[in-house]
Order: C-alpha cells, then sequence, then structure tokens
C-alpha cells in the first residue's frame, strides 16, 4: 500500500479522534515530513482532516469518500482486503466486474463507485449514477443454481440491502417484486444481476450482482421522467421529514456510506452462502409491499421498453414461492407464478 493509503488507513481506523504526526511516523515506519506530505495529497482528494496544534490530526467523522480504508473496518470478514476495488468514475461497475472475473478474480471481490458514467438498469435501461451521493456496487459471485433460479438470488440480494440500510441508519424498506427497493414510495433502489456465462462450454461461471442506492443523491437533478417514483435515503434539504428517521446525515456522522456498503459487504455474502436455505424468503415476504395488493403485469417490450400501461394484465399478488416466484390471480380466478424478470408490475390498490 502506498504511504498516502496507509496514512489514510491510520485515520480511518481512529475516525474522530486525533493522533499525532508523530504516532503517525512512527506506525508506518516514516518521516514525518511524508505524514504531512500524505495529509496534504489526501486533503486534495477531498477528505476533511482537522490539524490540532500540538496534538495532530483527525480525520472528521463526517468525511465520506469512498476507499477501501474506510469500508474495511465494518467488514466483517477477514480475506476482503484484496477483494474490495473502488473506482472514481468507471462506465459501470456491473461491466468492470464482468470484466474482473473472466480476468479470474475470485468470488466475493465487489466493485465500488464514486460515479458512473454507463450506469445500467434493467431493460436495457440506464441508471442514473452521478457523483458523490450514490452508492454504485456490484459483486462476483459464484453461481449456486441455474439461471431459472435467478429471482431468488434477486431476492436475497433485495432482503440483505433493506437489512443493511435499517442496521445503519435505521430506515425501513420495502420491496417491490422483483428486487425494487422503497422508501416512503419512492424507489432509492435498483438491483440488476446478470450472469457471465463461458462461451465454450455455456455454462454459467459467474454471477455479477449490481445495486444502486441513491443515499443522499439530489432527486432535483435526476431526469424528469424520474423524478416522481425516485427517492434518495437522505434527501435531508429536499423532503419533508417523515418518520424513517434520522435523515439529518451531520447530526450522526456514524452513518457514512462506507459503513453502509461494508454492511451490504457483510448481508450479500452471508445471504449468498447459504442461498438453498431460503431463509431470507419470511423477511421478503414481510417487506413486499405489493402482497394482497391488486397489481398490473406489464411485459418488457422488444425494444426493451415497457409497454402501454393500459395493456397490463390485471391480478392480485398473492404471495411469494420458495423460489421467489409471484404468485397472482388473475381475474377469472386461474393461479399463475411470475418468475420471468422481464415482467414489470405496478400496484393498483394501494
Ligand atoms: C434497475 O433498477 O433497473 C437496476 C439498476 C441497477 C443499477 C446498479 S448501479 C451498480 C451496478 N452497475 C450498473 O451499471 N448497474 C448496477
Amino acid at each position: 500500500m502506498s504511504t498516502k493509503g496507509n496514512v489514510l488507513k491510520a485515520l480511518e481506523e481512529n475516525k474522530g479522534t486525533t493522533i499525532s504526526g508523530e504516532e503517525l511516523a512512527s506506525n508506518l515506519n516514516i518521516s514525518r515530513s511524508a505524514v504531512w506530505k500524505a495529509i496534504q495529497e489526501l486533503r486534495k482528494d477531498g477528505y476533511r482532516i482537522d490539524a490540532v496544534t500540538r496534538k495532530g490530526y483527525c480525520l472528521t467523522q463526517s468525511s465520506d469518500i469512498l476507499s477501501v480504508e474506510g469500508i474495511l473496518p465494518y467488514v466483517t470478514r477477514s480475506n476482503m482486503a484484496d477483494r474490495i476495488h473502488v473506482f472514481k468514475s468507471i462506465p459501470s461497475t456491473n461491466l468492470t466486474s464482468k470484466k474482473m472475473a473472466l480476468d479470474g478474480a475470485p468470488f466475493g471481490t465487489v466493485v465500488i463507485a464514486e460515479e458512473q458514467t454507463k450506469g445500467r438498469g434493467r431493460r436495457g435501461r440506464s441508471f442514473h449514477s452521478p457523483p458523490l451521493g450514490g452508492i454504485y456496487m456490484s459483486f462476483i459471485l459464484k453461481p449456486r443454481f441455474d439461471m431459472t433460479k435467478s429471482v431468488l438470488i434477486t431476492t436475497a440480494a433485495s432482503v440483505a440491502v433493506c437489512k443493511a440500510i435499517e442496521k445503519v441508519t435505521g430506515i425501513y424498506c420495502q420491496i417491490k417484486w422483483v428486487n425494487d427497493i422503497y422508501m416512503d414510495k419512492k424507489k432509492i433502489c435498483g438491483i440488476l444481476t446478470e450472469a457471465v456465462s463461458n462461451f465454450e462450454s455455456g455454462q454459467i461461471e459467474y454471477i455479477v450482482i449490481g445495486i444502486g442506492i441513491n443515499y443522499s443523491t439530489d432527486t432535483f437533478d435526476f431526469p424528469e421522467e424520474l423524478r416522481k417514483t425516485a427517492g434518495s435515503l437522505f434527501e435531508a434539504i429536499h423532503t419533508t421529514k417523515n418518520d424513517n428517521q434520522p435523515k439529518d446525515l451531520d447530526s450522526n456522522p456514524l452513518i457514512t456510506r462506507n459503513r453502509l456498503i461494508a454492511e451490504v459487504i457483510n448481508q450479500i455474502l452471508d445471504v449468498n452462502e447459504n442461498l438453498e436455505a431460503r431463509d431470507f424468503i419470511p423477511e421478503y415476504k414481510k417487506r413486499s409491499f405489493v402482497l394482497g395488493k391488486e397489481i398490473l403485469i406489464i411485459p418488457a417490450g422488444e425494444t426493451g421498453e415497457e409497454r402501454n400501461f393500459s395493456e397490463g394484465t390485471s391480478a392480485v399478488a398473492l404471495d411469494i414461492d420458495q423460489d421467489g416466484g409471484l404468485v397472482v390471480r388473475y381475474q377469472d380466478g386461474s393461479i399463475d407464478i411470475l418468475n420471468s424478470g422481464e415482467i414489470s408490475i405496478r400496484t393498483v390498490s394501494s
């Protein structure tokens, strides 16, 4: 690790407390001027580091630039230091993950970006991924099923993200089948699961799960068509306050993107270790806000766009089955199980 990386690691491990230049220098076996130089470089990168006269340096609690050093202290697994990769700006963390997987990156690798210039959503849509307020991350995971069970992987990921958000922020989120995560009726997270197959054998070699969370993203900057439906976990300045407290980021500096990313890593790796047990299904049902509701089932059109809203088939969402499928009852009384990610649903009754 570079001197700058080592100094950052030490500051992250002592976040909120002051550590002297002398101590940093002797712990890292470098000169005090090397410490000073690293501090200047980190400040240039945007880190908020206070210099306290005759006492030393303090990385302020609310400093939240994404970094491996900032994430790692909260990751429960011990073998993750070389598996977490943070980029400033890349086209898409899913794309980078797929390339890394083909180049031999191990299962459990996580790719994170401050900004995506070509963020990808489902059905060929783009995913708005501006810098600073968002979380864009992808996991390279081992396939535990054939892709007919891909809905199960996605439903497990939705539960993992909800649990991570609740643990770190106290905010309770709900799920719209299959994997859209909502807070206060606004979508704050989307998940895109993709498979990487071996060209020759046709076998699925890796699963890439991409997660995009609007953390403190200003939805006023969202494309117009998204503004009505998209929300952000901590849009403190723009949204009216509600029960899902706390919203004020500065009043609780322990809530940071680095901390939330670490918890998403913990939860996703945990749930995937034992996916076959399907332990997460009851939690999924509890958080689902479509069950018991009248819905419209809208198949995706050939262009990747949804078909006309009025073309949807009306049904009632009854249950989630053991493979994450949505059990529905049509108006003629017949029962069906929806498994395809190519279907989108809209709630009709509230
Ligand atoms: C959707 O709601 O349509 C799914 C959005 C998934 C977005 C995430 S952000 C991280 C990862 N990289 C991408 O390009 N997409 C996913």
